[in-house]
């Protein structure tokens, strides 16, 4: 069991402080140049993931979990800051207090990712990982949102004349709109939406649509890499929305190997 917490908890560390460490680059990115004390924190958070991140990839998985167990509220600590850093951000945004090219939805977004982040942190030093039943529910009605979202961002940071990968995520939007209504109608109706069938159907539908995507990012992400599309979309952001997808798909893929395993 000390095993799990151990190699649970740096994994998501891993993960998900490296996004942390590019959220604070891409809010960077976003803010206008005379904007100096934002860009100085976004900065500073962007060290101390790294930090967190360089510290994540030296334990070994046989570390002692009581340190682990220290290191997972630093960890939460820094979270906590850097998801308060983004909504404040957010709220400068919607006031018309700073300028920049910051979308309020990616602001809103990647303060999501910390949230979901910092969750995930508490729910392993507590003990309170969700059942598998809750989980694939509250997974999905996260990540599919976030999918839904790096579709509609990709879709505005493509140039406008790249016309047909414009409708492609368009196409991908829609359908991941479509995707988390369906989650969240599973979700209103549990514990009764609750059954094996019902989750297997939910969990397979899902991953289609995942891949899809995945593969999409994947292409966009070479094509932006070799210079061979028109956007303004930084090929690290590329390799960002791309690498989420993968989580979430290998995230799919777990409950699927749990689903079939509990018959
Ligand atoms: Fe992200
Ligand atoms: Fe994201």
């Amino acid at each position: 069991m000390a095993d799990t917490f151990v190699s649970r908890s740096l994994d998501e560390i891993r993960f998900w402080s490296r996004i942390m460490k590019e959220h604070s680059l891409f809010l960077k990115l976003g803010f206008r140049c005379d904007d100096t004390k934002l860009i100085d924190e976004a900065n500073r958070f962007y060290n101390i993931f790294e930090d967190i991140e360089n510290q994540a990839h030296a334990f070994s998985p046989d570390a002692d979990p009581q340190r682990i167990f220290e290191f997972n509220n630093v960890v939460h600590h820094a979270v906590c800051h850097i998801w308060k850093f983004k909504r404040r951000v957010l709220d400068l945004i919607i006031r018309c207090k700073i300028g920049g090219n910051n979308f309020p939805l990616l602001v809103d977004h990647i303060s999501r990712e910390a949230a979901y982040f910092m969750n995930r942190l508490e729910q392993l030093n507590t003990g309170t990982l969700d059942p598998l039943p809750d989980a694939i529910i509250n997974e999905n009605v996260f990540f599919l949102r976030i999918m839904a979202d790096h579709a509609k961002f990709i879709n505005h940071l493509l140039d406008p004349s790249e016309r047909k990968l414009v409708e492609q995520a368009r196409e991908f939007s829609h359908d991941f709109d479509q995707l988390l209504y369906q989650a969240i109608d599973l979700n209103s109706m549990r514990p009764q939406s609750q059954t094996l069938p019902l989750l297997e159907q939910f969990v397979d539908q899902n991953r289609v649509s995942v891949r899809q995507l995945r593969d999409f990012k994947k292409t966009a992400r070479e094509l932006i890499e070799a210079c061979r599309i028109k956007s303004i979309i930084p090929p690290l952001l590329a390799d960002h929305v791309f690498r989420e997808a993968s989580r979430f798909l290998e995230i799919l893929d777990a409950f699927e190997v749990a689903l079939s395993s509990s018959k």
